[in-house]
């Protein structure tokens, strides 16, 4: 939710790629924005102001003097209450009112009338935007600090080919919370487990399970993209690195314990994302396992609780745990955030269909002592951004108290 209680205020203007913008609108709320929608004239052919006043959930605005509108949010409150001014689609003609300052119609007004950052996303044929004109727009309208998101290059509408496309919701999204967020976790060291852990049965055989550690893997890339220091204890994945994170690699939940117990006395949070073995061979055989009897018993014990070790420390760091249930997810997430003692808790629903281990998507519903909010399904990169958003949150509110 690294867009939590952002005042988003979404102008759209006249192109085909308006008709992305019902989806670009749920994609900001579903990162915790509030949206609010200012059409020109040129948009409305293109989408209807009402999907975009279901969708917002707020009236859409579209003239500039309107006293009906007036009388309710005004252009100048409007243009006060947003955070942000996002722009998109952004015509070559909206951007060249904009560089030049006309101020004709409600969009181009609260331009003026606005102190909020302004990002634009363009959206046009690929000779318009290459255009003299609309690149000499460009220039100036950068030199305002003024941020673009795109456009992307591909096979437009009109069946041209170049850049002019309008960037994929998500992609905005993305660009706009990470250009928003800043370094929220700069000076702290996160210790995160990820992967499987494997249990050695004897010289050639383990035990294990299938852990893709992707959500780990994410998790620590958004800690790192957040300024902290991170520490990956890994468990055995073929993932890369991700840049700027340090990787401390493990094999049995014992090694994982002792690598992490080395590193945390100097952390401040430690995300525990490994799907760690519960049990292991009591005696590791010396020698291959020969296959001579019919039957074959082994013994188990049990491996030690990493995250509830780390979470029973003296003074332990924001600890947070994962819950991946089959069912009466939510209870046992709660059941497990006080037993174990934690600060947060992230539990995923392991029966729905394409999420979760092994898959790229997931959702999570993250739980804490006084609040809980769902993230919705997304790729674990974008997934582990709002995750992260959220721990720093909760971890800087602690700290506070
Ligand atoms: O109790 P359960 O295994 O369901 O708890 C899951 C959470 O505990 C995950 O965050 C996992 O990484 C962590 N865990 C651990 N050490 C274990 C077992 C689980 O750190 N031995």
């Amino acid at each position: 939710m690294h867009l939590f209680d952002k005042k988003i205020l979404l102008g759209v203007t006249g192109g085909i790629a308006a008709y992305k913008t019902p989806d670009l609108i749920r994609k900001l709320k579903a990162q915790g924005a509030d949206v609010r929608v200012v059409l020109t004239r040129g948009a409305t052919e293109f989408v209807s102001s009402l999907s975009l006043q279901a969708v917002s959930g707020h009236q859409v605005h579209s003239e500039l003097l309107d006293e009906q509108a007036e009388a309710g949010m005004g252009h100048i409150e409007l243009a006060k209450w947003a955070d942000v001014l996002l722009i998109a689609p952004a015509t070559a003609h909206c951007m060249a009112k904009l560089a030049h300052g006309l101020a004709d119609d409600l969009l181009s007004t609260l331009y003026l009338a606005t102190t909020a950052q302004v990002f634009i996303a363009p959206a046009m044929n690929q000779q318009m935007w290459q255009a003299r004109a609309t690149q000499d727009n460009l220039q100036k309208l950068q030199l305002r600090a003024i941020r673009f998101i795109g456009p992307a290059a591909g096979e437009q509408a009109c069946g041209d080919v170049g850049p002019g496309r309008m960037e994929e919701p998500e992609l905005i999204v993305s660009a706009l919370a990470s250009a928003l967020t800043g370094n929220k976790l700069e000076g702290k060291k996160v210790v995160i487990t990820a992967g499987p852990t494997r249990e050695p049965i004897d010289p050639v055989r383990y035990l294990s399970n299938h852990s893709s550690g992707k959500m780990g893997y994410a998790v620590a890339q958004a800690a790192a993209e957040q300024g902290a220091e991170v520490v990956l204890v890994s468990g055995p994945v073929s993932l890369t690195v991700p840049p700027g994170v340090k990787r401390i690699s493990v094999q049995t939940a014992d090694d994982m314990l002792e690598a992490v117990m080395s590193e945390i006395n100097s952390a401040q949070i430690f995300i525990a994302a490994a799907a760690v073995a519960d049990y292991r061979i009591n005696h590791q055989a010396e020698n291959k396992i020969k296959k001579s009897d019919d039957k074959l018993t082994l013994t188990f014990v049990k491996n030690p609780d990493i995250l509830k070790t780390v979470a029973a420390l003296p003074s332990p760091p924001f600890t947070v745990g994962f819950a991946a249930e089959s069912q009466n997810v939510e209870a046992y997430a709660r059941g497990k955030l006080e037993n174990k003692n934690l600060d947060m808790i992230a539990a995923n629903d392991i029966t729905l269909e394409g999420l979760g281990f092994n898959s790229d998507e997931n959702a999570l519903h993250v739980i804490w002592k006084e609040d809980d909010v769902q993230l919705p399904p997304a790729n674990k990169t974008g997934l582990a951004k709002s995750l992260i958003a959220l721990v720093a949150k909760q971890y800087n509110n602690k700290q506070s108290n």
